[in-house]
């Protein structure tokens, strides 16, 4: 019988790799990912494993923006309700400490950072704190966005591109800008954006928004291919008609919400629990095989002529 050191090597896996590296390693054997350095010993831990996967993910680090409601805050939930280690962000402090304590009461180990996505170094100083508190970072849910201020063409000006790109594009890319310098050392990670079904088709009066969740699709699969090598997964989803606060602003009326319904094939929004489950699955190790994706989350909406008659 053999030692674990002479296994490790057999395998393929570089001597003197951290353990969570060398689980990466021992993954990606034949492609022999000697760039992966971190500093705890050695393969003939992860070896001792009867399922190194189960190693990864058994706590995991998860960061969710824009964590302080609506589909963030469901994401939060989940993943509290997982057992994992949370950093939930978003722009007020006073609401952030309230979710912190609603976590914690699941069983989950949470901090909450103000950061606003729109600013490098919030962005840069999210990531630190995270990985200063939890050691790593697993997987990322970049959530926060805006609907920004709706209208005609005619109306765009630079100050409501701003208002809605500099959220959505420039906070989603500065948000991987910096999960991916804590990833990359450690051997890889999920990210996970949040584009539209309006990132999919158009929408009249919504220019700005629509053209910000087309922009989610592509720096999701850009990113998704730069990340590859380092065993960074990049994906989105596109969550379609999802009942929250947004929700309520955009059909503004009860017949504007009846409107809606009655041309969704299922007659009825999504729930943000519903985005949660699969935003779990795409963030999970099952889902090790998928990047540079969008996982389109609209009850069928986009499946089809939406005037067609669903029954
Ligand atoms: N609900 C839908 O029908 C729907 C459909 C498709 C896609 N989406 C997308 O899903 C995501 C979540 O939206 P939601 O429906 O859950 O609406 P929501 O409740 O309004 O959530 C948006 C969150 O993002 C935060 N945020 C906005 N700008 C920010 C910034 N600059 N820095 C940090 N946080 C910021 C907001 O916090 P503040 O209070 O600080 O603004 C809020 O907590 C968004 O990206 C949205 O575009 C929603």
């Amino acid at each position: 019988m053999i030692d674990t050191e002479t296994q490790g090597r057999r395998a393929g896996i570089p001597a003197g790799l951290p353990c969570r590296a060398t689980i990466v390693a021992a993954e990606v054997v034949g492609r022999r990912t000697g760039k992966v350095g971190c500093q705890e010993p050695s393969y003939a831990v992860w070896l001792s494993q009867p399922d190194p996967r189960g190693l990864i993910m058994s706590t995991p680090v998860v960061l969710v923006t824009g964590a302080l409601t609506g589909i963030g805050r469901a994401v939060a939930v989940a993943y509290a309700r997982e057992g994992a280690n949370l950093v939930v962000s978003g722009r007020h402090e006073d609401v952030g400490v309230e979710l912190v304590d609603e976590l914690s009461e699941l069983g989950a180990q949470v901090a909450f950072v103000r950061a606003d996505v729109r600013r490098d170094e919030d962005m840069a100083d999210l990531i630190d704190r995270t990985v200063e508190r939890f050691s790593h970072l697993d997987i990322a849910f970049n959530n926060a966005g805006t609907a920004g201020t709706p209208g005609p063409v005619t109306d765009v000006t630079d100050e409501s591109y701003a208002a809605t790109f500099d959220t959505n594009v420039l906070g989603t890319l500065l948000s991987m800008k910096h999960e991916f310098r804590a990833m990359r050392p450690q051997g890889g990670g999920s990210i996970i954006n949040v584009s539209s079904t309006f990132g999919l088709m158009g929408y009249p009066n919504s220019t700005l928004y629509v053209g910000s969740k087309h922009a989610v699709i592509g720096i999701t699969r850009a990113a998704a291919l730069e990340g590859a090598a380092h065993g960074i997964r990049v994906n989105a989803i596109a969550p379609g008609f999802t009942q929250t606060a947004m929700y309520e602003r955009f059909t503004a009326s009860d017949d504007v919400r009846d409107a809606v319904n009655s041309v969704l094939p299922m007659h009825r929004p999504g729930t943000p629990e519903e985005m949660a489950a699969a935003v779990l699955y795409i963030g999970s190790d099952k889902a090790s095989y998928l990047t540079g994706q969008t996982i389109i989350l609209d009850g069928g909406l986009t499946a089809g002529w939406p005037l067609f008659p669903t029954g």
